[in-house]
């Protein structure tokens, strides 16, 4: 056991690897995905699937190397119910014109394939939030994998985009596109 321990300690050191004395334990089960929360500091937030199938946020105040610590604990953002075991999952932040942080917006799949979201200001999820993609019941094609978001705030209306694999275009992408100024969400297949 020492021998393994002493063995492991070695190999660390040789390929650079940082032994951390205190971490904190993660147990994802597929992808993670993680957006900077504020302006100045690198602070974090993370979000991924774990074993029981829900979706839980971590959050940090610093970059990992600032050493600022896991202030959230293992928070359950979305159910495991809301949630298809083993979705891809990918996440957007938006700000206001004036450079204010205004929140994240993460994107994953149903347990039926339905194109879904949790916004974290409000957090709010399934089917009782209003505005979130959810609601518009966008299917996504059988085991597709496929899932990217960002906030595009140049063009006019500041809009949120969401690509996926839509059941209605099977074989492309599919941008879910959110208008600021309609306050709706839209369809548009990716052009020839
Ligand atoms: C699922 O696991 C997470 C992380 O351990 C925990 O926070 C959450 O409460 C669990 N959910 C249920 C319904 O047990
Ligand atoms: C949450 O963020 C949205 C933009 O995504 C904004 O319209 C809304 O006012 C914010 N709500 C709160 C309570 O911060
Ligand atoms: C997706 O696959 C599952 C399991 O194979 C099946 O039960 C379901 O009907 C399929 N959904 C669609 C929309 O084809």
């Amino acid at each position: 056991m020492q021998l393994l321990k002493l063995a492991a300690t070695a190999i660390a050191f040789i390929a650079g690897v940082e032994a951390a004395v205190n971490f904190f334990p993660v147990d994802a089960v597929g992808e993670a995905v993680a957006v900077r929360n504020d302006k100045g500091k690198g602070a974090t937030q993370l979000y991924y699937q774990v074993r029981n199938g829900s979706i839980i946020r971590l959050c940090t105040t610093t970059a990992f190397i600032g050493n600022g610590n896991q202030k959230c604990g293992l928070q359950e953002v979305v159910p495991a119910n809301e949630v298809m075991y083993g979705t891809p999952i990918t996440a957007a932040t938006l700000w206001t014109s004036a450079g204010v942080f205004h929140g994240t917006h993460v994107y994953y799949y149903s347990p039926d394939g339905v194109l879904s979201e949790y916004i974290n200001n409000i957090s709010a999820h399934g089917p009782s939030c209003t505005q979130c993609v959810t609601n518009q019941r966008f299917g996504v094609v059988n085991s597709s994998v496929i899932l990217y978001s960002f906030a595009d705030f140049k063009t006019p209306g500041m809009q949120l985009r969401v690509g996926f694999e839509s059941v209605g275009s099977p074989g492309t992408i599919t941008e879910a596109t959110f208008n600021s100024n309609t306050n709706k969400w839209s369809l548009s297949v990716l052009p020839n």
